[in-house]
């Protein structure tokens, strides 16, 4: 059976990357055909769920333990949900890779200190294709706010989103050899957004 496609998407809070990620799944159902898995993270597994706590400050977690978590987390998520869908011939669709660590951790370690941290992961699957939702650190900040009335998330603060968007592209830089990201105007309609990966898809 042919192996399904690792397809990554990669964005700030507030990007839109989850509701591009929920409409590229239907877009690449097709009916009779093996359905894709989106799937996410931090991960809806034990890792994911303390991660999760920290994120919204149940619990307090040293920087650099939170760092190692979210690799963890990762690992145990390849393992587990990835590489057992692509088996089965199924497209993967994962919101958020080491990509995340590198750009939400970049100011707690060095890069390759996390790059480090992340390789079980990464030498076990580099993802086909990155697709990088590009919407300025400003209109995110707006979509989270008038999307919802909750408490603020750890990184949902608008110095830090523009320092996570500087660590992604210091990123990007770095492993532009390596990786096939391709940045998507996030500025685009939902259905904009779509139709840019799936054209790049069908390349
Ligand atoms: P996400 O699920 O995309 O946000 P939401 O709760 O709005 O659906 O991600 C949760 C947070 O986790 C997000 O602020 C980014 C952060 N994160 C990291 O800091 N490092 C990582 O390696 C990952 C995967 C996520």
């Amino acid at each position: 059976m042919k192996q399904g496609r690792f397809i990554v998407l990669e964005g700030l809070d507030g990007s839109g990357k989850s509701t591009a990620a929920e409409m590229l799944k239907q877009a690449l159902t097709q009916p009779g055909g093996a359905e894709p898995l989106l799937t996410r993270e931090p991960s809806d597994g034990p890792i994911g769920r303390l991660i999760r706590q920290a994120l919204t400050r149940e619990i307090t977690l040293d920087p650099k333990t939170f760092t190692l978590l979210f690799a963890a987390d990762r690992y145990e998520h390849v393992r587990n949900e990835v590489l057992p869908a692509l088996a089965e011939g199924r497209d993967v669709l994962c919101d958020r890779y080491y990509f995340s660590n590198l750009a939400y951790q970049g100011d707690v370690a060095p890069f390759e200190t996390i790059l480090g941290f992340n390789s079980l992961a990464r030498d076990t699957i580099t993802p086909d294709i990155v697709f990088f939702i590009d919407t300025p650190p400003e209109e995110c900040m707006r979509r989270i706010h008038s999307g919802r009335n909750v408490e603020d998330e750890l990184f949902e603060r608008i110095d830090k989103l523009k320092s996570v968007q500087s660590l992604y592209m210091a990123a990007f830089e770095r492993l532009k050899e390596e990786e096939n990201v391709i940045c998507i105007d996030g500025m685009l309609p939902p259905e904009g957004v779509c139709g840019e990966m799936m054209s790049h898809l069908q390349k």
